[in-house]
């Protein structure tokens, strides 16, 4: 389809009054209510307006009653994935979930028993770790290794290791990585779906990165690996791909008929197996041609943010950084200044900006921090800048 919408990414929107977190938390989480936040992993890029104006369009009617679901959203989901990432979804694969947080944990209750182990690669996004202790199973952490590129690798040593002591029974994948941004290989998956078979794992692979991938790195989905279909979670969502995180809007999707019935039978105890209103009206809205257009040009935006980025954060005498081949976050290495808590305050009170720390992603992240770069260049790259002579003039001090 010809792209004849052109989106206007620099754009400055003011978040403030919209109870967005990365804005209301400041003060509690950073002490300091004015800092320029880049933490949580949400957009300050809009939504595209032929979403909202169908949102809109639905809210100017006056009853918001119970709604059903249509085979159309079903159809949405199954266009997306099989144009979007080469992968053909069967309809009765599918279940909507609010959240892919909320799937993990039901994948946790559904596959698991109290005590059972869940294999996590640290570092990675911390509900893996916290949805997994609240459900009072066992975090088996097996830390990234770092290829001779410098990007993260799985230790498939240590996990056969892990695998055959702890006998775990749950294995999550975060693909793309969140915070590394790394692109798992075909090869790679094979390999990991191989092991995780032979000791009878089931795997959660959760994509919801897995738009905002760039050239000429291609995502592999876990369901494009015919080994896993049968032992396998895959969740996505349109949360960050459309910055839709506050509708709760996502969906798993379970070829293993076994495994999704137990899915289904968990989300059944909580009543959590829908999404509202708006998130369905979003999904489907969403997942079209005008959403894979939309989709195109924001990832050709954040690819040139996270070049502009990266070079400049180069420049840091003693930092380094692990350039993403997905995602539009930025993983830094800054343990060369000092404990993590002293740099997290300089880079507030000094370059006035807040980051994600490391050790939310697992003890393998302290010392690190994550820039979002989805944010207008201009802003970016300011603030980018800020760090970049806060850091160098370290010695001076
Ligand atoms: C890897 C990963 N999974 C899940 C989420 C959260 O998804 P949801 O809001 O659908 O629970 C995030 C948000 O940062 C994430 O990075």
């Amino acid at each position: 389809m010809e792209n004849n919408v052109s989106y206007d990414f620099d754009r400055e929107i003011s978040r403030l009054g919209t109870g967005a977190e990365k804005y209301e938390a400041r003060k509690s989480l950073f002490g300091k209510a004015d800092v320029e936040p880049f933490w949580v992993a949400d957009m300050d890029l809009p939504t595209p307006a032929f979403v909202t104006e169908a949102l809109i369009k639905r809210m100017n009617h006056s009853m918001f009653g119970y709604t059903t679901v249509q085979d159309s959203l079903y159809a949405a989901i199954q266009w997306w994935q099989q144009s979007q990432h080469g992968v053909q979804v069967g309809a009765d694969w599918i279940r909507l979930s609010p959240s892919v947080v909320t799937s993990i944990a039901i994948a946790v209750q559904a596959m698991t028993r109290p005590g059972d182990g869940v294999v996590v690669f640290s570092p990675v996004y911390g509900p893996f770790f916290f949805v997994t202790e609240h459900n009072q199973r066992k975090v088996r952490d097996e830390p990234l290794l770092r290829d001779h590129n410098g990007q993260y690798a799985i230790d498939f040593d240590a996990l056969a290791k892990c695998f055959k002591t702890h006998q775990p029974r749950l294995l999550l994948l975060c693909n793309p990585h969140n915070p590394g941004g790394r692109v798992w290989r075909e090869s790679e998956l094979r390999q990991l779906v191989a092991l995780c078979n032979t000791h009878n794992v089931t795997m959660f692979s959760d994509e919801i990165h897995c738009d905002i991938v760039y050239a000429p790195n291609r995502h592999v989905s876990l369901l494009t690996i015919e080994d896993a279909r049968d032992n396998c979670i895959v969740a996505h969502s349109i949360g960050k791909t459309f910055n839709t995180s506050g509708l709760n809007a996502s969906w798993v999707m379970i070829p293993n008929k076994e495994i999704r019935q137990r899915f289904v039978n968990t989300q059944e105890l909580s009543h959590c197996g829908s999404v509202n209103l708006t998130g369905k009206i979003a999904l489907e809205t969403a997942l079209s041609p005008e959403g894979a257009e939309y989709k195109q040009a924001l990832v050709t935006y954040l690819h040139e943010n996270i070049r502009q980025v990266v070079s400049r954060l180069h420049t840091i005498e003693n930092a380094s950084v692990m350039r993403p081949e997905a995602t539009f976050l930025t993983w830094i290495d800054l343990r060369a200044f000092g404990p993590w808590p002293t740099v997290m305050k300089r880079l507030i009170h000094e370059a006035n900006v807040a980051l994600s720390g490391g050790t939310f992603f697992g003890p393998a992240g302290q010392g690190w921090f994550r820039l979002n770069c989805a944010h207008p260049r201009k802003n970016l790259l300011a603030a980018t800048d800020r760090i970049v002579n806060t850091l160098n003039g370290a010695g001076l001090r």
